[in-house]
């Protein structure tokens, strides 16, 4: 990896740097949804991604919950055997498509964005290693859901490790949706 690809990493980025936003300036987000392309391919692409961001977001109000005393360590643990099954296998598919079908036909589309999806694939793979994160933290909570003690201990560890991965995963659905959104709703979704 270049310096400045370095730079652009997940964990140390704030944002797309300038060059990359040239397109998302001309289809500002807010703009978005009354775009005549948005209906259709963007608009259910965008609705993965929230439903990530709201799995996220259930299991870190579950694990506050039960750390307020509010929910009992076992059902937090039978909830998140769930929700975070469902985020681990659906994010891996939907990084495979994006890999495998999307991005090499965006990529194609703008010059100025080919990097841009460097930098997605970049950020798929180190997504690689923090969900085998994501599945040691929750694994250690399940494995010690009969345990006599230390729940607040492993929720608590758990809660402050899915802060950390939850706040990547914005970075990267954030800025991801920066990069494609406006290619498609410049080019079009046909040949997608
Ligand atoms: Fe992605
Ligand atoms: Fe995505």
């Amino acid at each position: 990896m270049s310096d400045d690809q370095e730079d652009l990493a997940l964990d140390l980025r704030a944002g797309l740097p300038d060059p990359l936003r040239a397109l998302v300036k001309e289809f500002p987000r807010d703009g978005w949804e009354q775009h005549p392309e948005f209906q259709g391919l963007i608009s259910f692409w965008l609705d993965r991604h929230l439903m990530f961001r709201r799995l996220c977001e259930a299991m870190i109000q579950d694990a506050q919950t039960t750390l307020d005393g509010g929910m009992e360590p076992r059902q937090m643990a039978g909830r998140l055997s769930r929700y975070g099954s469902a985020l681990v296998n659906d994010l891996h598919g939907h990084h495979q498509i994006e890999d495998g079908h999307y991005f090499p036909r965006l990529t194609t589309l703008d010059a100025r964005m080919a990097h841009g999806f460097d930098l997605l694939e970049r950020d798929h793979a180190q997504m690689d290693g923090l969900i085998a994160g994501f599945v040691d933290a929750a694994n250690t909570v399940l494995a010690g859901a009969d345990a006599a003690g230390g729940a607040t201990d492993r929720v608590g560890a758990f809660h402050a490790h899915l802060g950390d991965f939850s706040g990547l995963l914005e970075r990267h659905l954030f800025d991801e949706e920066e990069i494609v959104v406006p290619v498609i709703l410049k080019y079009g979704a046909n040949g997608l």
